[in-house]
């Protein structure tokens, strides 16, 4: 998704531009580009490409000289990634702009102002809502975007420079999250908390339709109306360790590594006494015992963690679960009301279909409860009910970490709704939750046989398909192996319920089909088995991940990799480790950007 930067002080402001934006590179961008102050008017420096392409055409024409300017990362959407699609885009004299989100109404917005005789030379909704504002334009900045923003819809937000204010930036937001960071003498906005770190850990979150105004001399904010506004102002959590890598090779085997001490931190503080304690998130047995129904809605891995929900809070409260995919799920008018509980899973709390589906199930008159990584997101301030998981910053496109922590929270959750709804009684809850507790150190032990994972992808190296199987919690399992293999390695899979093959999938399989079957669960393992002979036979080579007493015959798996058991129920917590890794290094070793995958953005805004 785009990266808005924006810095306002005493230093080089391109330099510290470029710098921010490659903080919100794991966003995923296709162009880059700045606009600066300087003593000859602004001066845009913008390109296709990665940053150092930005960087390289900087060092050709010249860095643009001054202390006040705006930069972004564009992820295509109207209009393919070109030099000229790039922003910042000017607005005729008086506004040069960034820009996240989509201005829905654009191409009305256009023919308005076209038959005004303006000329575009872009293709995108950006320069339509720079244009805007010029036609707007009235001299005093906030009356002007106020003005404009009664004309647009869409979610978005905008870093805006007017000519006649050489010292100041100007902010709007609708919907797309931006900050605005306070230093020493300096301000910034940005479109996520990386990008200031090195220079300040303090920010205010900017709100829906509110406008930031940064000058040197400080940051104000006021409403459509020009009304001051206070703000109450933040400090991250965490510091830029959290944002660096640190000696990995890429921000995702980092961050698989940080799954224990994620989990730890998500858990630990939400245990009293040995039993799950959510009442700080709004979370008490007599809120629990009035759902009758749970709807999990999510997109992508957030909706996966949702899936291994349901099969936990369905075998332990007995409370029927539906998994909805967040875009679906809007759209299909959902008989939810009264009495249904709706969560909503998501790292980072701005995923525009999440956010709707939670709008119209309050709307519907469910119950809102929020599992979400960012903090102050939106999907977080208008839930109901909210628990952070506490995975620290998710870098990498391809979610782990904050995957893990869902699943941890899923089965919090779910251990506390059985005990509320008399499913279970408080020794099975004990002994459960402390399982819970005991998982990071079995993923530290895992982590410890990496290369024997590394070992396994090896094969993959050439693979053009192959297929995830597994029953029950390993079938939802094999749905997070899949995405995660297909997001960073380019290689087409699908997951497939292991009984569920033979009604037709079952025909793909071909001499060298590479198979990956997850066997976890003790009741389905000899029916697994059987699947997995059904592969092998017709010539899949298949890779087993199953729990360390099964010692598989060669006529089952060619690799295996065997996992330390703990109860079947948390077996996801371990089994996933093995299937993030061989997905990181199948992708290392066909080259991929293994953190800034193809196409993929880390938050998508957009519908
Ligand atoms: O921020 P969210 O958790 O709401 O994001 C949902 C999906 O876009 C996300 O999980 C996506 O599928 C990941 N790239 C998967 O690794």
């Amino acid at each position: 998704m785009c990266g808005i930067v924006g810095y306002v002080g005493k230093n080089c402001c391109a330099d510290i531009l470029v710098d921010a934006l490659s903080k919100l590179e794991y966003r995923g961008y296709d162009s880059a580009g700045i606009a600066v102050f300087t003593e000859n008017g602004i001066q845009i420096t913008k390109s296709k490409g990665r940053l150092a392409d930005l960087s390289a055409k900087m060092n050709a024409e010249g860095k643009p000289q001054g202390t006040v300017g705006i930069g972004h990362t564009r992820w295509a959407t109207h209009g393919e990634p070109s030099d000229t699609n790039s922003h910042p885009h000017r607005g005729g004299a008086n506004v040069t702009i960034v820009h996240n989100g989509i201005i829905e109404n654009y191409k009305q917005l256009k023919e308005f102002l076209i038959a005004q005789g303006r000329s575009f030379v872009s293709e995108t909704d950006t320069e339509v809502m720079a244009q805007l504002l010029d036609f707007y334009y009235d001299g005093n900045p906030v009356q002007t975007i106020a003005r404009a923003m009664q004309e647009v819809s869409g979610s978005f937000a905008l870093g805006i420079l007017f000519t006649d204010f050489p010292g100041t930036i100007y902010a709007v937001r609708r919907e797309s999250p931006l900050i605005v960071g306070v230093g020493e003498a300096e301000s910034f906005i940005a479109s996520d908390v990386p990008a200031i770190l090195k220079y300040t850990a303090q920010y205010y979150l900017l709100e829906h339709d509110e406008i930031a105004v940064l000058t040197e001399q400080g940051v104000s904010f006021c409403d459509m109306q020009a009304n001051t506004i206070r703000k109450e102002l933040l400090t991250a959590d965490w510091d830029m360790d959290a944002a660096e890598k640190q000696g990995y090779e890429h921000f995702m085997l980092k961050e698989i590594h940080e799954q224990p001490e994620s989990i730890k931190r998500t858990v630990m503080p939400r245990v009293e006494n040995g039993l799950p304690d959510l009442h700080e998130c709004g979370i008490t047995p007599e809120t629990l015992r009035q759902f009758r129904n749970i709807y999990i809605v999510a997109c992508g891995t957030a909706m996966h963690a949702g899936m291994v929900g349901k099969y936990v809070i369905e075998k332990l409260a007995r409370v029927p679960v539906i998994v909805d995919i967040a875009s679906e799920f809007r759209y299909r008018e959902p008989l939810i009301g009264e009495g249904d509980l709706i969560i909503i899973i998501s790292q980072s709390g701005e995923t525009a279909d999440s956010l709707a589906a939670m709008r119209l199930a309050k709307k519907l008159g469910a119950k809102t409860l929020a599992v979400v990584n960012a903090k102050g997101s939106s999907v977080a301030r208008e839930a109901d009910m909210l628990i952070y998981t506490h995975a620290g910053p998710e870098i990498a496109v391809a979610s782990t970490k904050a995957y893990m922590v869902q699943i941890s929270v899923m089965y919090l959750f779910a251990f506390e709704l059985a005990l509320a709804k008399g499913q279970i009684d408080e020794a099975e809850c004990r002994r459960l939750t402390a399982l819970l507790m005991e998982t990071p150190q079995y993923i530290t032990d895992i982590l410890a046989h990496k290369e024997t994972v590394e070992a396994m992808a090896k094969p993959l190296l050439d693979a053009e398909s192959l297929l995830y199987i597994g029953r029950g919690l390993d079938y939802a399992l094999s749905m997070e192996g899949s995405l995660k293999l297909k997001e960073i390695s380019y290689i087409h899979s699908e997951a497939y319920a292991a009984g569920e093959l033979k009604h037709g999938t079952i025909s793909l399989i071909y001499k060298g089909m590479p198979v990956i079957a997850v066997d976890t669960q003790k009741k389905l393992h000899e029916k697994t088995v059987s699947n997995i002979k059904e592969v092998k036979a017709r010539g899949a080579v298949t890779f087993l991940v199953c729990g360390e007493s099964y010692q598989p015959d060669s006529d089952i798996a060619d690799y295996c990799f065997r996992l330390p058991e703990i109860d079947d129920l948390l077996m996801p917590m371990l089994a996933v480790v093995p299937l993030q890794l061989i997905a990181y290094y199948a992708a290392v070793q066909r080259g991929n950007d293994v953190d800034k995958p193809r196409n993929l953005a880390k938050s998508v805004t957009v519908e």
